[in-house]
């Protein structure tokens, strides 16, 4: 394949590019899908809006531009299963890897929601969709339901075990933090900078949280005194983020768990950081200590920030 894939959750504001690979998945392949293009192309700007901002759906870029999607989901006639829905890629990319990654990633939302599988309908009469979920390792479950709007149409259940895949925190390089970065705390602006000049230090830990090869949560830790004890050697934590469907679910505590005994293991005794007001209670919990009088807002985020820390075993 060539150009540079990712996948992401899609956000409210990819409202535009989510209307426009849904009508062309449903365009194109009418028969693997529960919704018509005749219904979905009707649809109002806010009906748009609301499923954008509802549903749980994933988005595959390539050099930037959207070439698939899928969406992760509950099934109502299946309580407590966790479910493929909506899997399409443009036909230039088909062949390339993007159906693949949508897989992987929401294999990583299931998993983290506690599945130990995923699921999916998928139609007899879309072969090439049946042998690619068998390449991904689903397997026919034997249970077979026809589609609601057409009876004619059959659609076979199949399952990935998702007992292979586990969620383990790890030193990584920086690079690998900078499409978090720039989505969850950049607002997915194409020219923040999202790069630090201590980044390459030797001195400076990067680690992740990681399903598979993907990066779900980053952590950065660079050398340097915290403001309100010059004296005392630290370590600096910035770029704390969670995957936008993935947040509130124990990982970046986790990721925070890991990277601090790693820490601890190497000698530092203390860690801060400043931290958004909006995720204080997150390291609260986790044990760190708020600096007295030590409110300021961003120069760089413009958002509310105080100094926090932690000190080692
Ligand atoms: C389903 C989909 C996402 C799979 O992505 P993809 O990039 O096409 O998948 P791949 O090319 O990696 O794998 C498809 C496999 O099917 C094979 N294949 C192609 N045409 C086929 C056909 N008519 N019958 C059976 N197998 C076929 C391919 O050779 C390939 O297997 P191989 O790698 O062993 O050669 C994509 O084809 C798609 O968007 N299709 C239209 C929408 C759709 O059907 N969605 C499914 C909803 S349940």
């Amino acid at each position: 394949m060539s150009g540079d894939l990712r996948v992401r959750p899609g956000r409210p504001e990819d409202v535009e590019a989510l209307k426009v690979i849904r009508l062309e998945a449903l365009g194109d392949t009418p028969d693997a899908f529960g919704d018509t293009l005749e219904t979905v192309e009707h649809w109002s700007d806010e009906q748009w809006r609301e499923k954008a901002r509802l549903w749980n759906y994933y988005l595959a870029e390539v050099d930037g531009s959207v070439v698939g999607m899928a969406s992760g989901a509950s099934n109502d006639s299946r309580p407590g299963t966790c479910w493929l829905f909506a899997m399409y890629v443009t036909p230039a990319q088909r062949g390339s890897g993007a159906a693949r990654a949508l897989v992987e990633r929401v294999s990583t939302w299931a998993l983290v929601s506690g599945a130990d599988a995923l699921y999916l309908y998928v139609a007899r009469a879309v072969p090439r969709a049946r042998a690619f979920y068998a390449k991904a390792g689903f397997v026919p479950t034997g249970t077979t339901v026809t589609m609601h709007r057409d009876e004619s149409l059959v659609l076979d259940e199949m399952r990935r075990d998702l007992g292979a895949l586990s969620f383990h925190v790890e030193p990584v390089s920086p690079e690998a933090l900078y499409d978090l970065r720039r989505r969850v705390l950049r607002r997915n602006d194409p020219s923040a900078e999202v790069t630090n000049p201590g980044d390459t230090l030797e001195t400076t830990r990067h680690y992740g949280g990681l399903v598979g090869d993907q990066v779900v949560v980053s952590a950065t830790f660079l050398a340097g005194p915290a403001p309100f004890d010059p004296d005392v050697a630290a370590y600096q934590l910035r770029y704390m983020a969670t995957d936008f469907d993935l947040q509130g679910r124990g990982l970046g505590a986790r990721t925070l768990r890991g990277a601090l005994d790693d820490l601890a293991s190497r000698g530092v005794t203390r860690v801060w950081a400043n931290a958004r007001v909006s995720a204080l209670d997150f390291y609260v919990i986790e044990g760190w200590e708020i600096v007295p009088d030590s409110f300021f807002v961003s120069a760089e985020s413009g958002v509310d920030h105080v100094v926090i820390h932690r000190d080692l075993p």
